[in-house]
């Protein structure tokens, strides 16, 4: 039998447990588009007293939820200020100005993932005839790209009380935001507090096979949905869907700490390894991102090195790799993984294994296509 593979490359690789399959063939179900499906409805209450906010919306992605989102937010013309790392930004095709005409006003992020606010105060356009009016400030938490951080409570209030200062709304792509409230070990509700509305995802680490939600005030709610319907997210029996979310609330969001742990122990592993680049003291949830130390190895020879020992991450830039703990991922998998990375790193140095694997057509199947690894991440 082929070993398993140890896939970090993403916790939206996970699989539905047996439970959520479960769920899904006994959900009750109707028309969601006719508000009959009663099973996305209990969902839908369930998400929205969790957040602390008034409705929420079932969408089928993490994607329709911040565009949705941004489009109820914004008027045509309008301009929305964002991390230079965000998600929204950087892995959403430009959706809000291609079809909302919605400005994004970059700022860059802290390495923490926080937009600091001296650089939003500095942004934000005067009321004025010329200017773009400055309609909402979007945040991640956690945030992918800055490996995982995790928002302070400290900063989340600081930026809402400014944010009020200026009568701007704050959405947060709250993509894994469970994984923030298992960080901070406070109830979900003290974090979504702070912000206007929140997007967040049942299929990520919470292992539901689709969806996200949309939560915040109701007249907000009810703008959501019509853009959901627009963009043809209007989905019939989608209870086969919110089965499987609500065991992602109730159930997965309590082990989320499994996860964690997990990560830090990789991030300990790799920091012991002559080749691997990484500060340990910055992972804080599920996500670990190292570099990979100057030598001949390239990012395409490490992964395909790994791939080789049945272990897979992904080139997350130039040098840099990203690893993603979840629930099939186990505390053995990750000392088999540290033990690969290890191998690979040495074979890297004895530069005949490189030549051989590029010999034999090993390093050309398509890691990298030309693009930036950035670019290219899913
Ligand atoms: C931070 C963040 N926001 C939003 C999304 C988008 O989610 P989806 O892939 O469901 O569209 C992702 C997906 O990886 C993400 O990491």
């Amino acid at each position: 039998m082929a070993p398993r593979t140890v896939d970090l490359r993403s916790d939206t690789l996970t699989h539905p447990t047996d439970a959520m399959r479960e769920a899904m063939a006994k959900a009750p179900v109707g028309d969601d588009v006719y508000a009959e499906d009663p099973t996305v409805n209990e969902l839908q209450e369930m998400a929205a007293e969790l957040m602390g906010k008034e409705a929420a919306l079932l969408v089928p992605t993490g994607t329709m939820g911040n565009l949705t989102a941004i489009l109820a937010h914004c008027e045509r013309g309008a301009e929305i200020l964002v991390g230079d790392e965000a998600h929204i930004y950087v892995y959403e095709a430009g959706g809000a100005s291609a079809l909302g005409g919605v400005a994004y006003h970059v700022i860059p992020n802290a390495p923490n993932g926080e937009l600091p606010i001296p650089a939003l105060q500095r942004a934000v356009r005067p009321i004025d005839q010329h200017a773009a009016r400055t309609s909402l400030i979007c945040i991640e938490n956690t945030h992918n790209r800055c490996g995982g951080a995790v928002l302070s409570l400290q900063y989340l209030a600081d930026l809402k009380k400014f944010a009020d200062s200026r009568g701007l709304p704050v959405h947060m792509d709250g993509a894994r935001v469970f994984n923030a409230a298992a960080a901070l070990d406070v109830h979900i509700s003290e974090i979504a507090k702070h912000v206007t509305t929140i997007q967040f995802c049942l299929s990520k680490g919470l292992a539901a096979p689709i969806g996200s939600m949309v939560a915040g005030p109701k007249d907000f709610i009810e703008k959501v949905h019509r853009w959901r319907k627009m963009l043809g997210g209007g989905m019939r029996q989608a209870g086969v869907i919110a089965a499987p979310g609500m065991l992602a609330l109730t159930d997965m969001t309590k082990r989320l700490h499994e996860d964690h742990e997990n990560a830090t122990l990789l991030a300990e592993g790799l920091s012991k390894i002559d080749g691997i680049v990484i500060d340990k003291a910055t992972v804080h949830s599920n996500i670990v991102l190292f570099v990979l130390a100057p030598s001949d190895l390239s990012e395409d020879e490490f992964l395909v090195g790994l791939k080789q020992q049945h272990v897979r991450m992904i080139q997350f830039g130039p040098r840099t790799i990203r690893a993603v703990t979840h629930w099939q991922i186990s505390e053995g998998d990750i000392r088999a993984s540290i033990d690969a990375v290890a191998a690979v790193v040495q074979q890297g140095r004895s530069s005949g294994i490189i030549s051989a694997m590029k010999h034999i057509g090993l390093l050309s199947n398509g890691y990298g296509n030309g693009r930036p690894a950035s670019i290219t991440k899913v």
